[in-house]
């Protein structure tokens, strides 16, 4: 598939509410507002993936100071629900990397690893120190479900060592992100994820 992978622009907001609706589940959408948010706060971190001028994936990032590892900070906190012209600090030293999604049509083609891929770069020629993700668990509530005697951490485990499939944290594995932490109460209403999420890390330079 002939995919370009771009800066978003103004125009691009209208697609940007379309695939935001058929990508996440109903209780986890980003608002327009919020939307439109992220781009006018840092649009060098908000990358769109268009087909044919279509755009079928899109991701937001903003900058912060490298939380403290000891204190684990949910996705909900860092970026104030979303809201990121309240959290971005264009002087940090991490891009954190807010949302993103693909076309359900398209998925497990690649379109993501571009996305993150054009991420890495910006916050490579921003000369930034880390890079850091709070990733959904979407295979958690399942997990927990089929496997009742046990908690998420022994998911996290599983997921690691290959014994269970999370699409997302595998995603960030092989970008050479590493697992930090569960997270409970990341991200309001993510009811796929019981809730839970993993701060993963990346250390872009020494
Ligand atoms: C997560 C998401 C963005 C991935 O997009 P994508 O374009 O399908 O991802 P890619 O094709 O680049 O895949 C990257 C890696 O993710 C994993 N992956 C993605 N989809 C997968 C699937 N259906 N099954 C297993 N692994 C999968 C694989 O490790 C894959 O690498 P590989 O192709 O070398 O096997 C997409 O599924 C999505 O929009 N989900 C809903 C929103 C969401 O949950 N976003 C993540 C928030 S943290």
């Amino acid at each position: 598939m002939d995919i370009e992978i771009r800066n978003f622009i103004e125009a691009d907001i209208a697609g940007a509410n379309r695939l935001e609706r058929e990508a996440w589940p109903e209780d986890v959408q980003a608002s327009s507002e919020k939307l439109i948010d992220r781009y006018h706060t840092f649009a060098a971190g908000f990358f769109g993936a268009f087909s044919s001028n279509r755009l079928v994936g899109m991701a937001s990032s903003q900058i912060i100071i490298h939380p403290d590892e000891s204190r684990l900070v949910s996705w909900a906190e860092l970026t104030a629900d979303g809201w990121i012209s309240k959290t971005h600090k264009a002087s940090g030293n991490c891009l954190h990397f807010v949302s993103i999604c693909v076309e359900p049509g398209i998925r497990h083609l690649g379109v993501a690893t571009r996305l993150n891929e054009a991420r890495l770069q910006a916050a490579y020629e921003l000369g930034l120190k880390y890079a850091l993700t709070d990733t959904r668990l979407p295979g958690l509530r399942g997990y927990l479900e089929a496997n009742p005697d046990v908690g998420p951490e022994q998911y996290i485990e599983d997921v690691i060592a290959g014994a269970a499939s999370e699409p997302v944290v595998e995603m960030y594995l092989k970008f050479g992100f590493q697992a930090v932490g569960l997270i409970p109460n990341c991200m309001s209403a993510d009811a796929e994820s019981s809730n839970y999420g993993l701060a993963m890390l990346k250390v872009l330079r020494p």
